[in-house]
């Protein structure tokens, strides 16, 4: 599926308007980078269940099939590169127009693009902490234990649990990365919605937060989202091929 050439100009117009841009991404952005996104056919949760993080907490069982999950994410996320649609957005915050990638996605890709003000709505799959006495580690060192179906992990400092640092269902969002990605929301006058279902809260506030306070909203998905109504631009398109058209025009 491709978005019109006239979707592309009207993106290209609405960038070029404005230097108070935020981006809020989902696991679409990353799909074309071979990560698999939760609610697309096929995607995670086609093939597992959420583990909640009190089950997580209580339940050796649960801990192995967040590890399971773990085991198979993880090395995509390392191979992974940034795609076309992470390096527009970088484009954009080089030319000063961007100011901050609020992103649901716990694969690094942002950073990895070269993208410098990414707030981690999610956390990020790519780091592990100890519960107990927060030692850390990286996904990619751990690995080989997954792979050796440890999929218990105790921290050897404290026998603490160990965890991804993403942030599960029901476990609190860190505070300041909400409040600092709401006041981004706030003061934005362009809020691009990116790859994401929008149907899950509070993440989904962001953009809603920016459209109330009166920036404009464009949301780039290849589905409906629930916000689609309150759009002032909806793209059914591919990202990286319309976010780097897109970019391409403001040359
Ligand atoms: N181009 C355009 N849209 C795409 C592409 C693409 N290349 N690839 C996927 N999409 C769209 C899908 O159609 C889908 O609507 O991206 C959306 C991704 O939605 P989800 O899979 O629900 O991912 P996301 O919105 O990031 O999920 C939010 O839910 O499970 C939790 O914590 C997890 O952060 C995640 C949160």
């Amino acid at each position: 599926m491709s978005s019109s050439i006239d979707h592309v100009q009207q993106l290209a117009d609405l960038l070029r308007k404005s230097d108070n841009i935020v981006a809020f991404t989902g696991a679409g952005i990353s799909t074309e980078s071979g990560i698999p996104d939760f609610r697309s056919p096929g995607g995670v949760w086609s093939k597992y269940q959420p583990v909640e993080f009190d089950d997580f907490l209580r339940h050796a069982e649960a801990r192995r099939q967040y590890w399971t999950i773990r085991r198979e994410s993880v090395p995509q996320m390392l191979a992974a590169k940034p795609n076309a649609g992470h390096h527009a957005l970088v484009e954009l915050e080089q030319r000063g127009k961007l100011q901050a990638v609020v992103t649901q996605n716990i694969d690094e890709l942002h950073q990895r693009a070269g993208s410098t003000r990414v707030l981690e709505l999610h956390g990020t799959a790519m780091q592990v902490q100890c519960l107990e006495c927060d030692k850390r580690w990286t996904a990619a060192e751990l690995q080989p234990r997954l792979e050796a179906d440890e999929l218990e992990l105790i921290c050897d400092a404290c026998d603490g649990i160990m965890k991804s640092m993403t942030v599960s269902f029901g476990q609190a969002l860190s505070a300041d990365v909400l409040m600092d990605s709401m006041q981004r929301a706030r003061e934005c006058d362009l809020m691009i919605a990116i790859g994401s279902s929008l149907v899950v809260y509070p993440a989904n506030e962001v953009p809603a937060t920016a459209k109330r306070n009166g920036a404009k909203l464009v949301i780039l998905n290849r589905e409906k989202t629930p916000l689609d109504s309150y759009g002032d631009l909806v793209i059914r398109g591919e990202i990286g091929q319309t976010l780097s058209a897109a970019v391409t025009q403001l040359s």
